[in-house]
């Protein structure tokens, strides 16, 4: 808990930069504030006594001053005396009490404003800071990490749990600083006015402060709750515009409908029971407070009668001690939300803490270039321990050859593919380019030299020319449109609105299936690499749109060494090798010929293909 919150703290870097002005500014803020009610005092004084109530002396040096209601005194005549001179006139003294109080009210606002900037700054900041740890945690995790169920869990740990991390780490600085400062400065104001008051409060605060509290309490457990239902609402609306085709290719429109009915009615009511106690706690509090005043007036009273305590005092303190259930308040609650902050906090560091499961060796060794061969060896795999999804697997792909993987759905091909960039690690078996196992190279130097296009086109949102580029980031703008013409994608991305900057839209949506097959093409042949790993779309296209992503796909393969998954014939018949994998295993292999003169599953699945 304590290890958790301090290693939050860690994230406000740097945290004196931020702490040190705070504390000045919430010092002068509490002083000028304290000043402002104790200004009430000569006031009512001067507006209620015939002689001014105040005994005035010109004083022209300020001698030590003591903190009670004399040295008050002593500050405001030598004020009067710096202004009007000696001679002493109610009137004067009491715009120069005007004055003086607008004076205090716009240094006390003004330093608690700065005193709020400073936290907002720290907060940003802080903010920023841990969000970008955790993105760049999260991308530099292994592949497998990413499965489904967990994706929803990242997106709330970065969005939602930040937001409420953030409070705990910046509300340390109102808990530490602010609230004591200024309950230190009402408490002064009041034993300067009256200790024997000032003593029946503080054993008669904790009893409000501590009813104030649970009222306070009573409100965060709904709010929780509100904020889950605000996130499966969100997350039903995502879910049903994105997938509005279906939706209405089903007549599900009402289904739907109902379904976010259901959660937004439930959401309704859980907001009027957390509004039930979030209305209540301001006039609970107030109600609370003025009781609190009331039992304290019926023993100020008896003071004032015995002459221990001036009226105007006596105001002066009444109108402090109503103020001080404020930073008691929030007080309570700062720390509250500190703890809830630990909480989220704790689910964060789950995030930061996730161990990488495919890691670079320490002595791993830059991966140059194939010289000789890709080899899978004895091959085995699983995703969960409990089902083998390759089993066994001896495939040999040398260097400038086309190796196609075919077979049925489910087959594993796509994992297969996966296993050669070292999306994951083998369960047995080795990966070997040159002779030497994928795990004693860098992973990025392998990758620097692999194109991967996969089965489902990966688009972001973002320009045509942006998408491209992440191939080869440092492109120029001529050499994307060489690509992009090799790709067969130039044509159509002309006769887009923007050319090359047109937004494509999230994934890709503003595209058509071959049009978003052939801007990946694209990226692929723009990092032109030297290994290729491409896992053919099964999406069929039109003839048109087919023809135009098979040209493309060849000027891809030309004179690379590639892994193809493939579904189109024509893909297949080039290929050096074939090999068709069945569940898990290499059922056949040969060339197309081979395979076909020997009647199996190659052979039954060209035919199929043949007829459709
Ligand atoms: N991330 C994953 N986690 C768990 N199981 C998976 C995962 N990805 C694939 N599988 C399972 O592994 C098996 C092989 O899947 P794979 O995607 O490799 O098949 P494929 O041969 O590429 O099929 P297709 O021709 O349809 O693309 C399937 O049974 C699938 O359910
Ligand atoms: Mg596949």
């Amino acid at each position: 808990m304590l290890k958790t919150y301090f290693r939050l703290l860690g994230f406000a870097k740097p945290l004196s930069r931020y702490a040190i002005p705070y504390f000045i500014f919430a010092a002068l803020h509490a002083v000028f504030n304290t000043f402002n009610y104790a200004m009430i005092i000569p006031i009512l004084n001067a507006m209620f006594t015939a002689d001014g109530g105040f005994i005035f002396t010109p004083i022209y040096t300020l001698p030590h001053i003591e903190i009670n209601e004399a040295g008050f005194n002593t500050i405001l005549s030598y004020i009067y005396t710096m202004f009007f001179g000696e001679e002493f006139v109610q009137m004067k003294f009491l715009a120069m009490l005007g004055g003086v109080t607008i004076a205090m009210n716009f240094f006390s606002n003004l330093f608690r404003y700065a005193a709020a900037m400073t936290v907002e700054c720290l907060r940003v900041n802080t903010m920023c800071r841990i969000r970008n740890e955790m993105f760049s945690h999260v991308a530099n995790m292994n592949v497998g990490y990413f499965s489904n169920q967990r994706k929803g869990d990242i997106m709330s740990k970065i969005t939602q749990d930040v937001t409420v991390v953030r409070y705990c780490i910046t509300n340390t600085l109102q808990v530490a600083f602010r609230d004591p400062l200024l309950i230190i400065g009402y408490m002064t104001l009041m034993i300067g006015i009256s200790w024997q008051l000032s003593l029946f409060a503080i054993i008669f605060l904790p009893i409000v402060g501590l009813l104030i509290g649970r009222v306070v309490k009573r409100l965060r457990h709904p709010a929780k709750r509100g904020q889950e239902r605000m996130a499966d609402l969100v997350s039903v609306t995502e879910e049903s515009l994105s997938g509005m085709k279906i939706v209405k290719g089903y007549n599900a429109t009402n289904f739907i409908i109902d379904k976010f009915k259901k959660i937004n009615a439930d959401m309704s009511r859980l907001f009027i029971s957390m509004a039930r106690s979030q209305q209540l706690a301001s006039p609970m509090s107030e109600f609370l407070g003025i009781t609190a005043v009331a039992v304290i007036l019926v023993f100020g009273g008896s003071l004032v009668e015995k002459g221990l305590v001036s009226g105007a005092g006596f105001i002066a303190f009444v109108a402090a001690f109503s103020q001080i259930t404020r930073p008691l308040r929030s007080f309570i609650d700062q720390f509250a939300n500190i703890n809830q902050g630990v909480a989220a906090g704790e689910r964060i560091f789950t995030l930061i803490d996730a161990e990488n499961e495919v890691k670079d060796k320490e002595d791993a060794k830059e991966f140059e270039g194939l010289k000789d061969s890709i080899e899978l060896r004895n091959v085995e795999f699983s995703y969960e321990d409990d089902r083998k999804i390759i089993n066994g697997v001896n495939i040999k792909i040398k260097r400038g050859q086309t190796v196609a993987l075919v077979g049925p759905s489910g087959g594993g091909k796509s994992t297969l593919s996966e296993l050669i960039p070292r999306f994951y690690d083998v369960d047995s078996g080795e990966v070997l380019f040159d002779g030497i196992s994928v795990k004693d190279y860098k992973q990025e130097s392998l990758r620097a030299k692999m194109s991967i296009v996969s089965q489902e086109t990966v688009l972001f949102n973002d320009s045509i020319e942006g998408n491209i580029l992440m191939g080869r980031p440092t492109a120029t703008h001529d050499e994307v449109v060489e690509a992009s013409k090799i790709a067969n994608a130039h044509g159509f991305i002309m006769e887009s609105p923007e050319g090359y900057d047109t937004n494509i839209g999230d994934r890709g949506a503003k595209l058509s299936g071959g049009q978003r097959q052939r801007l990946s093409i694209a990226r692929a042949v723009l990092k032109n690499p030297e290994i290729l790993i491409l896992d053919e779309a099964t999406s069929a296209l039109d003839t048109e749109s087919e023809k135009l992503v098979q040209d493309a796909l060849t000027n891809l393969l030309k004179g690379r060494t590639s892994v193809v998954i493939a579904h189109r014939l024509s893909t297949i018949y080039n290929a050096d090798r074939i090999y068709v994998i069945d569940e898990g295993r290499i059922v056949e292999e040969g060339t197309h010929k081979e395979l076909l003169d020997k009647g199996g599953l190659y052979a039954h699945l060209i035919e199929m293909q043949s007829f459709s």
